[in-house]
């Protein structure tokens, strides 16, 4: 069969490939260490699993609006407004099926073949390809390694064209972990409203901040012809099978996207809005714990790297990943990128992690440490193992 030109322009997700190759050894009975998977390993809180639980019970079990229940938004818009000070309506937020949902349809609803779309390098590998699949054309901006993978609306102000219609914003970012502080998000909105794009804020890892960093969104400014903010449910109250997600933004925008919606899945499963309004509403302990698990975590494995010759690692400050430099260990080995490091990884010593060429760079591999600290030690230390054994490819001919 012929497929589109619009479907062959894009490839299913990486880190969904890297994932599924690790389950396959797992199902042969071989003991992987999963640094692949980019979702908490915290099972979904209680009060959360209840409502869920009401809801079927009470027979809530139909189609809702498709942009979601009225009671579920009210939940967002309050639960954003104490977060972060912003005050949005409630017509205001659209409910989609995860905050994948919410980028792929603005995208949509944004963009014409040909339009550019700046996107800051590293990437989360699905911004690329809902922009290809648009049609759309991407603009990479490359952040540096030795900035701390900092975004600067400076370098952005360079590439932005009269054919600029997004800018994609990450912030923590997966896969690097780099938060762009406040005054710098300050600046990009400005940048968005001079030069009339759209700044689209991807807040799905807002509250995994370390060392005291306060959560932080654009959504408190009172713009809303500029700024589309898109939340997730997914990784906040690990509820990543649940599929909710949100964007908060001009009406308009979010009309246009509710068309596709209502095309495409209609709304949110109906069980899952309600316990969306649960995780929201009730108690959010289970933010704060998780969120100090992750922290320890964090110094155990970023400690860990850095004890590895051949790998350098920069401090990540908020999410739950890390984005190594192996470019010494590729250097030793005479392997080409960061792709062929990791297939020989997990061949080798078992070890799953998703390859840096995924998310635009050569040199490095993303580590979820969404994951125990046994399982993080174990990695560890088989990662040391590999990465010693390395020979210099002349050595490994011979
Ligand atoms: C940066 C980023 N944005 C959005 C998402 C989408 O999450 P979901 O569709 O589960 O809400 C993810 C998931 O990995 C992500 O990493």
């Amino acid at each position: 069969m012929q497929f589109s030109e619009a479907i062959n322009r894009i490839s299913v997700s990486p880190t969904f490939a890297v994932v599924q190759k690790a389950a396959k050894l797992k199902a042969r009975g071989i003991d992987v260490v999963d640094f692949g998977a980019g979702e908490p390993d915290f099972p979904t809180p209680e009060n959360i699993k209840q409502a869920a639980i009401r809801a079927v019970e009470q027979n809530f079990t139909k189609y809702t609006p498709t942009g979601g229940i009225a009671e579920l938004k009210q939940a967002i818009v309050e639960r954003h407004a104490k977060d972060f000070g912003s005050s949005y309506k409630p017509e205001e937020c659209l409910v989609t099926v995860g905050g994948k949902q919410a980028i792929f349809e603005a995208v949509a609803a944004v963009i014409n073949p040909g339009d550019e779309v700046i996107l800051p390098a590293p990437y989360w590998v699905s911004f690329l390809d809902i922009v290809n699949y648009a049609g759309g054309r991407v603009v990479t901006l490359e952040t540096r390694e030795d900035e701390g993978f900092a975004l600067r609306a400076e370098a952005v102000e360079k590439l932005v064209t009269p054919k600029t219609r997004i800018l994609v914003v990450n912030s923590p970012n997966n896969p690097t972990g780099a938060v762009v502080p406040p005054e710098e998000m300050q600046k990009l909105l400005a940048l968005a409203e001079r030069r009339n794009f759209l700044l689209m804020s991807d807040e799905c890892y807002c509250h995994f901040l370390y060392e005291g960093r306060k959560p932080f969104s654009l959504g408190a400014s009172k713009n809303r012809e500029n700024l589309l903010i898109v939340g997730s449910l997914s990784k906040t109250y690990s509820m990543t099978g649940w599929r909710v997600g949100y964007a908060l933004g001009a009406s308009s925008l979010l009309d246009a996207m509710l068309k596709l919606q209502s095309h495409s899945t209609s709304n949110p499963t109906s069980i899952a809005q309600k316990a969306a309004v649960e995780a929201l509403r009730g108690p959010q302990e289970s933010v704060q714990t998780m969120l100090a698990e992750y922290a320890r975590r964090r110094e155990k494995i970023v400690a860990g790297l850095r004890s590895i010759p051949g790998i350098e690692c920069v401090n990540p400050e908020g999410a739950f990943y890390v984005y190594p430099n192996v470019g010494g260990a590729l250097e030793k080995a005479g392997m080409e990128d960061a792709t062929a490091f990791a297939e020989r990884l997990l061949e080798e010593v078992h070890v799953a992690l998703v390859p840096g060429p995924a998310f635009g760079t050569r040199e490095h591999v993303r580590i979820s440490y969404a994951t125990s600290q046994e399982q993080i030690d174990e990695g560890l230390r088989r990662l040391k193992q590999f990465v010693s054994q390395l020979r210099p490819a002349y050595a490994q001919a011979r």
